[in-house]
């Protein structure tokens, strides 16, 4: 009998994976391509969907063929996707109006701010939370759609009708989605998203579990634009690839979730108080919640973890950090390090940062302090500061910022943090781990397959067609690599409130 597999499209921010995934959860064979990152204006972020589509079909491909696998061992797809960014495409062409505005992009700003002025006619932020979960931020999909809406070029949607981008999306000519619907759309035909990724665009009412009328009043957006919203896990499925297509075979797509809720699927956090944080472009630290959406006092966001057929939502509390990862390849991109294996290296060969705070607030602060207007900052530099000091803070900022989303989540959630699960590229270093281990004050516990985030779109999607049938199974798969626990006799100098300090200079820099 042929050996039979689940795949996984990855979609994230800095590039497009797709990973087959045996019964067993092992990885037998993966490819990974990067997109551009466009950045028209200071605090703009695009990406082309046109080229997140074709990388999605190429590594596909890359990866069947590297092992010399058949499409048709493919039992089910399933996606896993940044979430927040946000396209619109037209229905008919299946072309973008507009580039994809990344979850990163800061261009609303301005109308996130006319909200949050009290003295504005407009929906107040407690009603955007209440129905949400959601902090009012740019960083969520609704602001980016009524952009979209209002400054997409009608020219470049190369219709001989140079109407109205609005006018024709009122008309029903258009269609919206973030990126798994995106994925979906092109894989299956069909306009669909999941609850965890629709949960993120502040669009969709995460108690009554419908997209909102009074939040598209707001953010003026035409409900005939927006897709169907389905379990993370979907028995009925999304639909199947065309045997006639890129892939040559009829596969189910039966899973989506947003790549942090994937992440959180993965590391088989299932449960009421399981959390974990992925370490990727930034980190989103995720503890279930069960099936009450619990709010938060302390700047987290009460969120969708994920939904299987016939079951309760399963809701999440989440603190989203927007720069970790990215820290590390900006000091790449500064040639302050060659690659990111260097960066551990330099750490640890001094003992501290000598007072230096690196605060990566590239593209404002998110989760707990929510200031759009923060930037990056180095405080605390001498003239015998080095680039080792630089490296040094910048990885303790990671840990850093984990520690104030933590402590959040302890408070909100009122519970002790006994250990928590950690995956994404950037947990490889053992010296990060070590140092967010001490810097929380809990045991860090790393799995074996650090790449929880495909693994978790294809434990849904493999759900929904049986090839798997319980999550006992999967329990049963997650194997510990390496813990880490408190280590009091590393050279890791905790010094939290100047880092505090440190985080309240970057504060409020941006003037527009
Ligand atoms: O909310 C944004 C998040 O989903 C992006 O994740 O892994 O692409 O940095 P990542």
């Amino acid at each position: 009998m042929v050996d039979t597999y689940v795949g996984s499209i990855d979609q994230g921010t800095t590039g497009t994976r797709f990973m087959v995934f045996d019964h067993d959860g092992q990885v037998v064979s993966q490819a990974y391509e990067k997109h551009e990152q466009i950045y028209p204006e200071p605090g703009w972020v695009e990406h082309d969907p046109m080229e997140i589509w074709e990388n999605t079909k190429l590594v596909i491909n890359e990866a069947l063929d590297k092992e010399g696998l058949d499409a048709e061992q493919l039992d089910a797809l399933g996606v896993t996707n940044q979430r927040e960014t946000t396209i619109v495409w037209d229905k008919e062409t299946g072309k973008p109006v507009h580039n994809a505005l990344v979850w990163q992009d800061r261009r609303t700003t301005d109308r996130v701010e006319e909200i949050q002025d009290e003295s504005t006619d407009t929906l107040t932020v407690e009603t955007i939370r209440e129905k949400t979960g959601l902090e009012c931020d740019a960083y969520f999909s609704a602001t980016k759609t009524e952009w979209i809406l209002d400054n997409a070029d009608p020219i470049k949607l190369q219709r001989s009708r140079p109407q109205d981008v609005r006018e024709r999306a009122e008309d029903g000519e258009l269609l919206m989605g973030t990126i798994d619907t995106w994925v979906i759309y092109n894989l299956t035909g069909n306009h669909i998203t999941d609850v965890s990724n629709a949960s993120r665009t502040m669009l969709y009412n995460i108690e009554d579990l419908e997209w909102d009328d009074e939040l598209l009043e707001e953010f003026r957006v035409p409900e005939s634009m927006l897709p169907e919203v389905r379990p993370s896990s979907d028995d009925d499925t999304y639909g199947s690839t065309d045997a006639d297509g890129f892939l040559g075979a009829e596969v189910p797509v039966a899973g989506a979730l947003g790549d942090q809720q994937a992440a959180l699927f993965g590391q088989t956090c299932f449960d009421a108080g399981d959390a974990k944080n992925t370490y990727g472009t930034g980190s989103f630290m995720l503890m279930n919640t069960g099936n009450e959406a619990v709010p938060s006092e302390h700047g987290l966001l009460t969120t969708i973890g994920f939904q299987r057929t016939g079951g309760d939502v399963q809701y999440a509390l989440e603190g989203a950090i927007f720069i970790t990862g990215a820290a590390i390849e900006w000091l790449e991109d500064m040639t302050l390090i060659e690659d990111a294996a260097e960066s551990e290296e330099l750490a640890r060969s001094i003992d501290s940062t000598d007072g230096v705070y690196v605060v990566p607030a590239f593209t404002g602060l998110g989760a707990p302090h929510w200031d759009g207007r923060a930037r990056g900052t180095i405080v605390g530099m001498t003239r015998g500061t080095r680039r080792e000091h630089i490296v040094r803070a910048t990885l303790e900022s990671i840990a850093y910022q984990t520690k104030d989303v933590a402590e959040a989540m302890v408070e909100d959630a009122d519970i002790d943090l006994s250990s928590l699960r950690v995956d994404g590229g950037a947990v490889k270093n053992n010296f990060l781990c070590q140092l967010q281990s001490n810097i929380i004050g809990t045991e860090i516990v790393r799995p074996v397959v650090d790449e929880t985030t495909a693994l978790g779109s294809a434990y849904a999607a493999g759900l929904a067609v049986g090839y798997w049938d319980t999550l006992d199974e999967l329990r049963d798969n997650w194997q510990v690599d390496r813990r880490f626990p408190v280590d009091e006799d590393a050279n890791i100098e905790v010094n939290y409130d100047r880092w505090k300090d440190a985080v309240e200079r970057s504060e409020d820099w941006a003037q527009d």
